[in-house]
């Protein structure tokens, strides 16, 4: 069995991962986050020049930790989307670069579909079917998975505005806490009460769909909570604000995946994407899924975030599958949305 080799540059990291027959050989992570930080946000065109800079440096650390040579590598899998349009270009070519030196086929991958194959490097292959929470800074779905490499997903529900990370990144900077703002507010969330402010879970009034999910509402309430504070002349409670926060996203989440299992008839919930790691989101989902019955899978943390192992494992999948490559042709596709973990 031949080694996939994956390259993810849809965002602020640089990954490279190794794996072969489900399993994760090595990889290798940069990050051009640091640069970002005095922007409040991730700025496109510096991430591109780092990713420039980081790109061979990773596939060549990824490499030697797992002790490959280029003639053990089989095939090439990348992000080709969605992702910053430049950030991915630059995946995207350096992916055609090598897979036309080492003559290996070359596969575009979903970056959604990675985060959810991350799991199955920690916990092995999913089940027949099961329900995908991905939560990450540009999305938040839920998704019925059956088999990544050949079926269709299908999209039980997308957040109608802002995403989950998304809302995080914007709460921290409201308080006044540092880009990232997610694990900003995990941290600043211990030392708070999770129940000091009764903030909104939108969309889970009668008459809300059952499954759908909204973050910009509950955005502006703690705007205008923090705000209200301010002008009273009273100190912003960060922590408390922040861990309250947090609870009612790791409520509304968790409530919603688990009854999408039930709505789907399924016993396994995979959440994935740069928010599973959240501490109250794993914790609140492990409680709930415990009284429900339903088995939880959530990859560590350092395959939430994004990563080249979970793209490597996409292409691995496809390959065990027989999948036709995508060929040399693949172009990355900033707003692709997820069908398939293919992109063709
Ligand atoms: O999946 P990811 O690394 O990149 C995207 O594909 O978007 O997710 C990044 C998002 C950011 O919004 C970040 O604030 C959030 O994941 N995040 C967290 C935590 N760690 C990262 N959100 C809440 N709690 C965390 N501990
Ligand atoms: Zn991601």
């Amino acid at each position: 069995m031949s080694i996939v080799l994956g390259i993810e540059t849809s965002c602020d990291e640089t990954g490279v991962g190794l794996v072969r027959d489900g399993v994760l050989l090595g990889d290798a992570l940069a990050s051009s986050m640091d640069e970002h930080v005095r922007f409040g946000g991730v700025v496109p065109e510096i991430a591109a020049r780092a990713h420039v800079a980081s790109l061979v440096p990773c596939v060549r650390e990824a490499m030697a930790k797992a002790g490959a040579k280029p003639e053990h590598i089989g095939a090439i899998a990348v992000t080709a989307g969605p992702g910053l349009a430049t950030a991915l270009h630059v995946g995207v070519a350096a992916a055609k670069a090598y897979a036309a030196a080492w003559g290996v086929p070359l596969y575009g991958v979903h970056h959604l579909a990675g985060h959810a194959a991350a799991d199955l490097l920690e916990h092995g292959a999913l089940p027949a079917r099961s329900v995908a929470l991905i939560v990450s800074g540009g999305h938040t779905s839920l998704l019925a998975v059956g088999d990544l490499a050949r079926d269709e997903v299908v999209h039980l529900s997308d957040t109608i505005d802002d995403a989950a990370g998304e809302a995080f990144d914007k709460v921290a900077r409201i308080i006044g806490l540092p880009y990232p703002g997610g694990p900003s507010i995990d941290r600043a969330a211990r030392e708070g009460d999770p129940n000091a402010i009764a903030f909104p879970r939108p969309l889970t009034g009668p008459r809300d769909p059952e499954l759908g999910f909204s973050f910009s509402g509950l955005k502006t309430a703690v705007a205008r909570w923090v705000e209200r504070c301010e002008s009273d002349g009273r100190p912003v409670p960060v922590p408390d604000v922040a861990a309250s926060f947090q609870e009612a996203v790791a409520d509304v989440l968790t409530s919603k995946a688990i009854l999408a299992c039930r709505r789907q008839g399924v016993d396994t919930l995979v959440v994935v994407g740069g928010v599973a790691a959240n501490s109250r989101v794993r914790s609140l989902a492990e409680q709930r899924c415990a009284e429900a019955g339903i088995t939880l899978r959530v990859p560590p943390m350092r395959l939430c975030t994004d990563n080249g192992a979970m793209i490597a494992a996409v292409g691995d999948l496809l390959v065990r599958a027989g999948a036709e490559p995508t060929g040399l042709h693949v172009s990355a596709r900033p707003s692709v949305v997820l069908e398939r973990a293919q992109l063709v």
